[in-house]
């Protein structure tokens, strides 16, 4: 049960291709520095921080995701229960934002719950003399899709803290966790009924 004054947690997965950024994304957020990243992050990173406005506190985990293709099929076990997912391209790849289309979109469908909150991510907007995807174009992909759109750079910070404060915020409304409770409850009452129909069906056969 939950105790009175207990924070909230939310689970935030950020994936999309390797080096789009994600861990930079995150390290600005969390430290409030850009830390210059040579390494590719192996498997996954868990992060926490705590986010408070007008006295409502959310406490977000985040996961960092590993973007390589090798670990594609471990990212999936983090999308089912991840509240809020940030889908990752590097605004100076076009690659980076088809395997959105192709590849990251389809698989959080695929392997996710409803009531995700998905936003699609723009990073390294700082390099906007070298740009490959227009803002239109992504932002226009977000709206079709149904995500917020966040144009970002990790390496001067703009829009890093907008971005998980507008998601925060998000996941404090009121509405959103009402649709989690009705969604969790129809999930659960399907889930007894089909309990109830193996016990049954496996009764039928024993006797
Ligand atoms: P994987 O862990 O392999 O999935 O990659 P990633 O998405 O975590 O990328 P990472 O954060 O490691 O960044 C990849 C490269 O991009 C690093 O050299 C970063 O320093 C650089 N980088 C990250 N964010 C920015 C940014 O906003 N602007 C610029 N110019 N470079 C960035
Ligand atoms: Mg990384």
């Amino acid at each position: 049960m939950k105790k009175r004054n207990e924070i909230p947690d939310c689970k935030v997965t950020l994936i999309g291709d390797s080096g789009v950024g994600k861990s930079s994304i995150i390290g600005r957020y969390v430290t409030g520095i850009f830390m210059e990243n040579d390494t590719s992050t192996a498997g996954a990173n868990f992060t926490q921080k705590t986010f408070e406005k007008d006295g409502k506190k959310v406490r977000l985990n985040i996961w960092d995701t590993a973007g390589q293709e090798k670990y594609r099929a471990l990212g999936q076990n983090f999308y089912k229960d991840s509240y809020i997912i940030c889908i990752v391209y590097d605004v100076t790849s076009k690659q980076s934002f088809k395997d959105i289309k192709e590849i990251w979109y389809p698989d959080v469908q695929k392997y996710g719950e409803k009531y995700h909150i998905i936003s699609i991510v723009g990073n390294k907007c700082d390099k906007y003399d070298v740009e490959e995807v227009t803002e239109e174009d992504a932002q226009s992909y977000a709206e079709e899709i149904k995500a917020k759109f966040f144009l970002v750079s990790a390496l001067n910070g703009n829009g890093i803290d907008r971005m998980f404060q507008t998601l925060a915020e998000e996941f404090l409304d009121p509405d959103f966790k009402e649709n989690i409770k009705s969604e969790r409850e129809l999930m659960n009452s399907f889930e007894l009924k089909k309990d109830h129909f193996k016990k049954k069906k496996h009764h039928n056969k024993c006797c």
